[in-house]
């Protein structure tokens, strides 16, 4: 590939995908974006499961995304049931988009309740990509019990934050919140949110806050226009930008960019809509938006002016398809536009900029910003903390179980007698039901039992082994579900207290 050209990876989708796509190539090209790139197609969705392959992208495409750094692609269906997972969860994962950005912004004709009450929206959020909830490591754990580990890390949450910050700083946006749950995960959404302060440090420039997410969701709803950007871990962030979207119409108008070191997504997030798809209805908005990004991702930064003025000056006027309008605009019409005479409005409105809202500002020349750096040899090891000293202090040991508290207790009492360990705590979902608690927690078959070092035992006088030798002499009387060692690291507990402790 030719180094002065831009190389796009292209994936138009299932359902409407295809319908959508051609209408952003066909807006692009009036726009002369194929004088500076090429679209590579790549090879993804139903037509790749349909062969079997379970992941849904080939090699090739895999391939070709590599190569370029940049896939637009639309929207893609999961298939019910059966091996296959969503494509989107697997690109994000594969190539490390640690950031999710979403932009809601009051589009011209397109009516929501504060649009109504002429209240303008235009903030954004950035959602942790890879981590959270999202690993989707789960285990049963006792008949009646499963889990899902909830993975936040020092490194990710770096990227993430910086991300937002930096991106802040370069579109002047002058509030950054960081939206969290650390009153009750102090520890995971404690991190998220330690990182975000340490990074806000680097941005003095830019004035930032934190929000519990329930408050955060509230506020968004009553007066949304406080928030200028907010960045959140991933599940949280998921919720989050949905209700985001729907401030602003709905998903159709809320472009999104997975962005990574290497290679960034640009996608629609709306579904492949199946009830409408084939009948030339369908409104690209979303996915021309998408595009919009990628443009300015790439630094065609005076094409995506062009391309969103002539966006937001066609639909000023009234032009819509099915799933919205205004009428109260000039040029509304009670027929919706197909989704092709949608586009042709938008092209007729090239060069041309919005009256009833603020103009994208055009620049005077595109800025080739994007350099795709070298394949990397092999997986890189991201790391915030290195040269920190952690001791094993004790043992979580997880036991499936019908006994109740004191007989639990009895047990592990006598087992733990000839050991470094004392048994400091039994705790049932979370709560302490021993050595104190109240006859009116109700248990199921999942009890944590702790152990600690015992007084005279310093932290560093025994190695990790005394630890499992305890977790051995358990298991030959118990079922042990599940195991966490406790450790301190450089003299702080890396473990939460249990409910009640
Ligand atoms: P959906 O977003 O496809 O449709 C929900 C409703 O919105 C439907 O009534 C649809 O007609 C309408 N709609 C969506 N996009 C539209 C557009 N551009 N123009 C006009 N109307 C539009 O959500 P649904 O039905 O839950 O999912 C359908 C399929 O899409 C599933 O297979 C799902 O897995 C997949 N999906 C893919 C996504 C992606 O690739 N990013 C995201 C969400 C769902």
């Amino acid at each position: 590939m030719a180094a002065s050209r831009l190389y796009i990876a292209v994936a138009p989708g299932d359902g409407i995908g295809p319908e959508i796509m051609d209408a952003a190539m066909t807006l692009f090209k009036a726009a002369h974006v194929d004088d500076h790139a090429d679209f590579i197609p790549a090879q993804m969705g139903k037509e790749v499961f349909d062969t079997g392959n379970t992941r849904g992208v080939t090699d090739e495409a895999v391939r070709t995304i590599e190569d370029c750094g940049v896939l637009f692609k639309g929207p893609m269906e999961t298939p019910k049931g059966g091996g296959g997972k969503s494509i989107n969860v697997t690109l994000r994962k594969l190539f490390s988009t640690y950031a999710n950005f979403r932009v809601f912004k009051t589009l011209p004709g397109v009516q929501t309740v504060y649009s109504k009450a002429g209240i303008r929206l235009d903030f954004s959020i950035v959602r942790e990509n890879i981590e959270d909830t999202y690993g989707g490591v789960e285990h049963r754990l006792t008949s009646d019990m499963v889990q899902c580990k909830r993975l936040i890390s020092a490194p990710g949450s770096d990227q993430v934050h910086r991300f937002a910050l930096q991106t802040a700083r370069t579109l002047g946006v002058s509030k950054v919140h960081c939206g969290h749950k650390a009153n009750i995960m102090k520890m995971s959404d404690g991190l998220f949110l330690d990182r975000f302060k340490a990074a806000a440090k680097d941005f003095p420039e830019i004035e930032t806050g934190d929000v519990i997410v329930d408050a955060l969701c509230m506020n968004l709803v009553v007066k949304p226009q406080q928030y200028k950007m907010i960045v959140l871990p991933n599940l949280q962030g998921d919720i989050v930008s949905d209700l985001a979207a729907g401030l602003v119409g709905g998903l159709g108008f809320a472009p999104s960019a997975n962005i990574g070191r290497h290679i960034s997504i640009f996608e629609a997030v709306h579904g492949t809509a199946p009830d409408i798809a084939g009948k030339g209805i369908a409104n690209p908005t979303s996915l021309i938006l998408s595009g919009i990004m990628m443009l300015r991702h790439v630094g065609l930064v005076r094409h995506a002016a062009i391309i969103e003025n002539a966006l937001l000056a066609a639909l000023e006027t009234g032009l819509h398809t099915g799933d919205f309008g205004d009428p109260s605009l000039p040029g509304y019409t009670k027929e919706p536009a197909s989704t092709k005479d949608f586009v042709a409005g938008i092209i007729a409105k090239l060069g041309e900029s919005p009256k009833t809202v603020p103009a994208a500002p055009v620049p005077e020349q595109d800025a080739p910003a994007f350099t795709h750096a070298p394949r990397p040899a092999s997986q890189q090891m991201i790391r915030t903390f290195t040269n920190i000293v952690s001791h094993v202090v004790g043992c979580d040991i997880y036991l499936d179980t019908p006994l109740s508290p004191p007989a639990v207790a009895d047990e592990m009492q006598r087992v733990a007698q000839d050991t470094p360990f004392r048994l400091t705590l039994i705790s049932n979902r979370g709560t302490q039901v021993w050595p104190s608690g109240s006859v009116y927690t109700e248990c199921v078959d999942y009890y944590r039992v702790r152990f600690e070092l015992r007084e005279g035992v310093s932290p560093g006088q025994i190695g990790q082994s005394r630890a499992v030798t305890l977790l051995d002499k358990i298991a030959e009387k118990f079922t042990v579900c599940s195991y966490e060692l406790l450790r301190v690291f450089d003299g702080v507990k890396g473990y939460s207290m249990a409910q009640g402790q």
